[in-house]
């Protein structure tokens, strides 16, 4: 431990882990004001800078690798990302935009604090599926704050909305849904006066574009807090006025993409932990999003004929309606007659991330598929005890896009898996109940 002096306007910058005592005067960290005898940590990994906003005296105790060092006034944008969260009236819903390791996070918790001084409810709704600093990866996740925070990945999530990858190409649509429910559940069930909605890094492209403008749309936040680097938000904000604009703290460091991933890796064990290898009935919690086992099971003869008329070796045949679900030996999407034929490679559900739902379609928790027995319908799920004692609420298990291996990390991406998906999503309008008659 040691102590400092800092003279009014004394700017530090400290990377976690870390734990900082004000002894005397007033430090500004993150939105926030801590009085002497009040203290404030910083999580390992994580870096911020605060200031003394009078004459101050603290103690600083470091953790292993943890770094302070003076940040000249000229590195840090805390004035600016100060009078930006000032002058916004946080009463409803903020949205936090901007590229990847741009400090969106902590402007996320620099607000959250700033609302919850100006005596505010608040909540959070992290929509980084990628990076979610509140719930797993794969997921948007909500939380409310009630004492002032140095990062977002002080809190839990109590609310989660499974995703099914670590990416929203091609399923943004479902973000802006989930988001939507959140922001709802958020006013209505917390009476949150102020939500801040964190979002994902992907701005570039047009696919990006069209996801954040369509965000924009539909949720109406009151404000957007746009942390720009250049002219790369100029698309998706086109139409938008109430923009606060600010730069990003210089000294960020940026992360790789591999740095990412094995945040994501450890993320994805911690949420399964501790482990447990879980029977489910599929016939009580049915796959959300596959039809397969929901219908009447075809033998012998009729499974030898479908076998024949689509030229696949078929191991398990159900038909609901006018669909046709098969375990063959390859991936199938196709048309027989007046049916719609689906085939699973047999094996094709190990690994594959899992989010168990409930009634309302919110996350009870992670699991991930070992085995079908297709036959007996019956999925063997890791899944972490909290998770398996709570499996009594689940509605169904939603299969994930995303491969783990035998360790929990990311094996592959399944894109057949997800082009069905896609159909069957579109052939419903929207996923709950996808696949039943
Ligand atoms: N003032 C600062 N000086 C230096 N580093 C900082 C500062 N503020 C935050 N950081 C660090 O910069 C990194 C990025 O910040 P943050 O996580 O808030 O950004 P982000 O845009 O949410 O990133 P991601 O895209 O990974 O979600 C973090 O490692 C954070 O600890
Ligand atoms: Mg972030």
């Amino acid at each position: 431990m040691r102590t400092y002096s800092m003279e009014p306007g004394d700017i530090f910058r400290v990377e976690g882990p870390a734990k900082i005592d004000v002894l005397e005067g007033a430090i500004y960290a993150v939105g926030a004001l801590y009085t002497s005898g009040s203290h404030f940590t910083v999580l390992r990994a994580r870096r911020l800078a605060f200031k003394a906003v009078d004459k101050a005296k603290i103690s600083v105790v470091l953790g292993p690798n943890a770094v302070l060092e003076r940040a000249r006034p000229e590195e840090e944008v805390l004035d600016e990302w100060e009078s930006a969260a000032s002058s916004v009236d946080l009463n409803g819903v903020t949205v936090v935009i901007g590229a990847i390791d741009v400090g969106k996070s902590t402007m996320t918790a620099v607000l959250a604090n700033k609302a919850l001084s100006r005596g505010l409810r608040v909540a959070v709704i992290d929509a980084d599926v990628g990076q979610n600093d509140i719930g797993p990866p794969t997921t948007i996740s909500a939380s409310r704050i009630v004492k002032p925070i140095t990062s977002l990945r002080q809190i839990q999530a109590e609310k989660s909305v499974f995703m099914q990858s670590t990416s929203l190409e091609r399923i943004w649509p479902r973000a802006v849904e989930a988001i939507g429910k959140l922001v709802l559940y958020a006013r209505q069930a917390w009476s949150a006066d102020a939500v801040i909605i964190n979002t994902d890094g992907w701005i570039s492209g047009e696919e990006a574009e069209e996801y954040k403008k369509t965000l924009l749309a539909k949720i109406k936040p009151n404000n957007v807090v746009a942390i720009r680097i250049g002219n790369e938000l100029d698309g998706i904000l086109a139409n938008f006025s109430n923009v606060v604009f600010v730069r990003p703290p210089p000294a960020v460091g940026t992360r790789t993409k591999e740095d990412r991933k094995i945040h994501r890796e450890m993320s994805y064990a911690r949420f399964i932990f501790p482990v447990r290898e879980v029977s489910v009935d599929l016939n009580k919690t049915p796959l959300c999003n596959i039809g397969l086992f929901k219908g009447l099971d075809l033998e012998g003869e009729f499974k030898a004929m479908l076998s024949r008329a689509i030229n696949a070796k078929i191991t398990y045949a159900n038909q609901l309606g006018s669909a046709l679900y098969v375990i063959a030996d390859q991936w199938i999407t196709r048309k027989l007659n007046s049916f719609k034929v689906f085939g699973f490679p047999e094996g094709f559900e190990k690994g594959l991330l899992v989010g168990v739902e409930d009634r309302d379609g919110f996350l009870i928790g992670l699991g991930v598929l070992k085995k079908i027995y297709y036959d007996r319908k019956k999925a063997v799920v890791y899944m972490s005890s909290r998770t398996e004692k709570a499996l009594q609420k689940a509605a169904c298990i939603r299969v994930g896009f995303i491969r783990l291996n035998d360790n929990f990390e990311e094996a592959e991406r399944v894109v057949q898996l997800l082009r069905y998906d896609l159909y069957t999503y579109a052939q419903n309008g929207t996923m709950r109940g996808a696949g039943s008659a």
